[in-house]
């Protein structure tokens, strides 16, 4: 079976690739610009790209949208993560969080899959932003993210073992498992 995954963001197709190569499911990315709107939610903002998109792509395809909340700034970036990342970037977040005691954050992300229909299928980790940053695999605001119960950030980990424990490899689980359970 092959999947397109609807992104510019080679480090999720990277992610995606690997998670669903063992199970047999070739994920390639298909690079198609959509709206990303203002709205509250992650949720909101993949359902209205699936639905822009379903009607000018033929066949089956998924998005993801993911993002970073950091509880110290009220869940800030949030649902405005990619901007935030482009805009003020690693050392701006560091510098917000400079006199914060709580750095607690979470990754969320949504995959949503169309075939016809709208599936959506979240994953979240709970950890917290460093003061440096350590390592240099993964994208975005990895090389700051350490997950709760680990001693190194997720840009310090291989695709593997970020897959085993990220939001996005927890969306993809639930993804891949609807997928055995639908395609019968
Ligand atoms: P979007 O899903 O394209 O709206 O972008 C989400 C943004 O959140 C990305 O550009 C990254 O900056 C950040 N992000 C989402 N997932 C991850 C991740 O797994 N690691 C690091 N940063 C991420």
């Amino acid at each position: 079976m092959r999947l397109a995954f609807i992104t510019s963001n080679l480090g999720k197709v990277q992610e995606a690739k690997k998670y669903f190569e063992p199970l047999g499911v070739e994920v390639y990315q298909l690079y198609f610009e959509y709206p990303e709107i203002q709205a509250d939610t992650l949720e909101e903002v993949a359902e209205y790209g699936v639905g822009w998109l379903a009607g000018r792509i033929d066949g089956r395809f998924f998005l993801d949208d993911s993002g970073l909340f950091i509880e110290a700034l009220k869940g800030f970036p949030g649902v405005y993560s990619a901007y935030v990342y482009r805009t003020l970037g690693i050392d701006g977040i560091l510098r917000l969080l400079e006199d914060a005691g709580d750095r607690r954050a979470y990754f969320k992300s949504v995959i949503a899959y169309w075939d016809g229909e709208l599936h959506l299928f979240t994953g979240r980790v709970d950890g917290e932003i460093t003061t440096d940053r350590h390592g240099s695999g993964g994208f975005g605001f990895d090389p700051v993210f350490k997950p709760t119960g680990f001693e190194r950030t997720f840009a310090e980990m291989t695709t593997e073992e970020k897959n085993r424990i990220s939001h996005r490899g927890r969306a993809l689980k639930a993804f891949s498992e609807w997928l055995k359970e639908n395609l019968k």
